[in-house]
């Protein structure tokens, strides 16, 4: 399309890092880059966009990015940005440097943030970057399938040690009200039980499962607890040694390594193509949508439904977890 001669894409990250942002920008700009728009790279996240930090971003910027963890842009949560006052003056800034549309790569409050902006008339194409996949309208988020791994890889360490001194390991999974992490990294670690926000499950039905898993003769067991489970992970591993299931119990709180990390082969392609949509999306006159993977294929989805659904826990995966920990 011709007027994208002219055209100014910002682009900003928003909310917790997520593994596979840096891909994200890189294809934001390349894209625009090839079809003759410019970019802005946003620093901070919606902080800078009210504060007018801008950085001019060209081909060689983003390149030896693909494989790092973090966001270049750098991120922020910002408060200030959900008042009117902040969203004026964010507005106030975009049209000094002439941006013509937006970019935001973030998590469910950073989408909020982009519709708000699309509602006062600002062009936002949202794409969904967050460990947590508790964005609704796209099958995955940016970075969840990097934060899967890591998890993964710490616990096949952490099980090393429970088999061999016949323990229970307790290990808690970011998320915030969201199981995901926890439940698919249950299914892929081989846990015995998993802890998860949107199934409660008392500390005797724990204890009873862990207690049994020993009476079947296992070596050792793997609890995973996600952060929002209304379970605190101490408590629960004081209180299981306190009865005295068979195993000993330790903990592992995983915390931040979880956000971080090169993003995997998966992320990188998803990221890649999220970013490249966004962009095909701006210069085609959308706006208002979020890039979401819907079965195979990336399509726009309205952000006002984005925001608007809570995504719902796969129990059919949770169920799973049970079956399998036999
Ligand atoms: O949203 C990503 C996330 O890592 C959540 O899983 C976690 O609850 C939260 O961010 C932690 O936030 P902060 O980085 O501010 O400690």
């Amino acid at each position: 399309m011709d007027t994208s001669k002219s055209f100014t894409i910002g682009v900003l990250t928003s909310g917790g890092d997520a593994p596979g942002m840096n891909p994200c920008i890189r294809a934001v700009v390349r894209t625009a880059m090839t079809h003759g728009a410019k970019v802005l790279g946003v620093v901070d996240g919606f902080e800078g966009l009210l504060n007018g930090e801008f950085r001019p971003l060209g081909a060689r910027d983003v390149g030896g990015i693909l494989q790092r963890g973090g966001t270049i842009l750098q991120t922020s949560r910002s408060p200030r940005f959900m008042e009117p006052h902040g969203q004026r003056e964010a507005i106030r800034h975009m049209n000094e440097v002439g941006m013509d549309g937006l970019v935001v790569i973030g998590g469910e409050g950073s989408l909020r943030g982009a519709y708000a902006l699309h509602q006062q008339g600002i062009k936002v194409i949202g794409i969904p970057g967050s460990i947590d996949n508790d964005v609704w309208g796209t099958s995955i988020s940016i970075g969840t399938d990097t934060a899967m791994n890591t998890i993964m890889d710490a616990v096949d360490k952490l099980r090393d040690t429970a088999s061999s001194h016949h323990r229970a390991f307790l290990i808690e999974t970011m998320g915030r009200n969201c199981g995901y992490l926890a439940a698919m990294t249950g299914i892929v670690c081989g846990a015995e039980i998993v802890l998860i926000p949107e199934v409660q499950v008392s500390f005797e039905e724990v204890a009873k499962t862990i207690e049994e898993a020993y009476k079947r003769g296992k070596t050792h067991a793997i609890i995973i607890n996600a952060e929002g489970s209304g379970h605190r992970t101490t408590d629960l591993a004081k209180r299981l040694d306190d009865m005295d299931v068979g195993f000993k119990t330790r903990v592992t709180i995983l915390g931040h390594i979880q956000r971080g990390g090169s993003p995997t082969a998966y992320d990188r392609l998803l990221a890649s193509r999220m970013g490249l949509k966004a962009v095909d999306a701006l210069l085609a006159g959308k706006s208002g949508v979020m890039t979401g993977l819907v079965e195979r294929g990336i399509e726009y989805v309205p952000l006002e439904e984005v925001i608007s659904h809570k995504r719902e826990a796969n129990f059919e995966y949770y169920e799973m977890t049970k079956v399998l920990a036999r």
